[in-house]
């Protein structure tokens, strides 16, 4: 088989990415420039600061991908860039980059949906993993099941109705006094602490809906205050922690049984959760269903996954993009 080698670029959010990757499953490079120390300041990303900060990084990334996986860009067969969703300013960057370097050394120019990347993920970490599959997507932008009938179709079947999953780690994570970003925090402290605090399903008619628990949080800490109280953090971490994920370990094994599937992937940064790792993993174990987890480092934003959904977009036709590409702040997934 022809080794088709795609270089992505990822400048969707804080972390500026680059990396090599052969037929959309083999990690050459895999360059990561993360701005959350900066951005750790402010309490979340300022999307101004992040638009300058890619500018600063992107070309010694790019430079440092290719040097990684010992190539030049004369070796490279595609570009594949995120053009969406994500910080419009941010976005930016990482796209006038790509489409400099497509222009400029004639290589085709592949547009990548940042949440089909991070499914992507898997692939790179599974060589097996082929769809059919049930995937649960949890990031800090998108939570929802979806049914991978191909490569490139996509079937939403559950999503949330309000906050994303991630973005109720960060927020809860806030109101405890936790620093940004509160995902790898409350994941970190709730190992500590035990269940003690009854909070609200996030279960809601078939879909997810993470605002009822992040004002049963901010109401808890509250009412405690003016009592003269304090929340026991390490606990509300794990209160929280059990909710926020088994409402989306059983929904998603509730679809899978649904449409008769026995494969699911996680993906997005809320993978990294050692909690809904665990539980997704106990589960499958139970109900005879393969659950398929991208490693650590490939659930949280990287440009492996972007070049990986580059490949399979190229090998089965996708068209490739023209230099009005422009970046989109929202995009919907492929069957949407
Ligand atoms: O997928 P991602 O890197 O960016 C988006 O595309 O949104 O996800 C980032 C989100 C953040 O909200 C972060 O708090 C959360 O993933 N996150 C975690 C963990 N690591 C990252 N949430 C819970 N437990 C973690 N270990
Ligand atoms: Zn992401």
């Amino acid at each position: 088989m022809k080794e088709y080698k795609v270089l992505g670029i990822e400048s969707s959010c804080d972390e500026t990415a680059a990396a090599v990757v052969v037929n959309g499953r083999q990690m050459l490079s895999n360059v990561i420039s993360s701005q959350i120390d900066i951005h750790r300041l402010y309490g979340g990303v300022v999307p101004e600061i992040a638009g300058r900060n890619h500018i600063e990084a992107i070309d010694g990334v790019v430079r440092q991908a290719l040097c990684d996986a010992n190539m030049t860009v004369k070796d490279i067969d595609c570009v594949a860039v995120t053009y969406g969703a994500g910080l419009v300013g941010a976005l930016l960057v990482g796209l006038s980059f790509a489409k400099a370097l497509s222009l400029s050394a004639n290589i085709p120019l592949m547009p990548v949906n940042h949440i089909e990347g991070h499914i992507c993920a898997n692939y790179v970490t599974h060589k097996e993993l082929e769809p059919p599959y049930i995937c649960l997507l949890a990031s800090g932008g998108h939570t929802a099941v979806a049914e991978v009938d191909d490569y490139l179709k996509i079937k939403i079947l559950a999503t949330t109705l309000d906050d994303a999953v991630g973005e109720a780690f960060d927020k809860v994570a806030r109101t405890l006094g936790l620093p940004y970003p509160g995902g790898v925090e409350i994941d970190r402290l709730a190992v500590k602490g035990e269940v003690s605090y009854k909070l609200p399903n996030i279960n809601s008619e078939g879909n997810f809906s993470y605002s009822g628990i992040k004002t049963a949080v901010l109401n808890t800490v509250n009412s405690l205050k003016q009592k003269g109280d304090n929340v026991n953090i390490e606990n509300m971490c794990a209160s929280f922690n059990h909710f926020a994920v088994e409402g989306l370990v059983y929904r998603a094994f509730e679809l899978a049984k649904e449409k008769g599937l026995d494969k699911i992937a996680v993906a997005g940064g809320v993978g990294a959760n050692s909690l809904l790792r665990r539980r997704m993993e106990e589960e499958g174990e139970k109900r005879g269903v393969r659950v398929f987890l991208p490693q650590k480092s490939l659930c949280t934003d990287n440009a492996v996954m972007i070049a990986s959904n580059g490949y399979f977009k190229a090998a089965n036709g996708a068209p490739f993009a023209d230099m009005t590409l422009n970046a989109k702040p929202t995009v919907k997934l492929s069957a949407e």
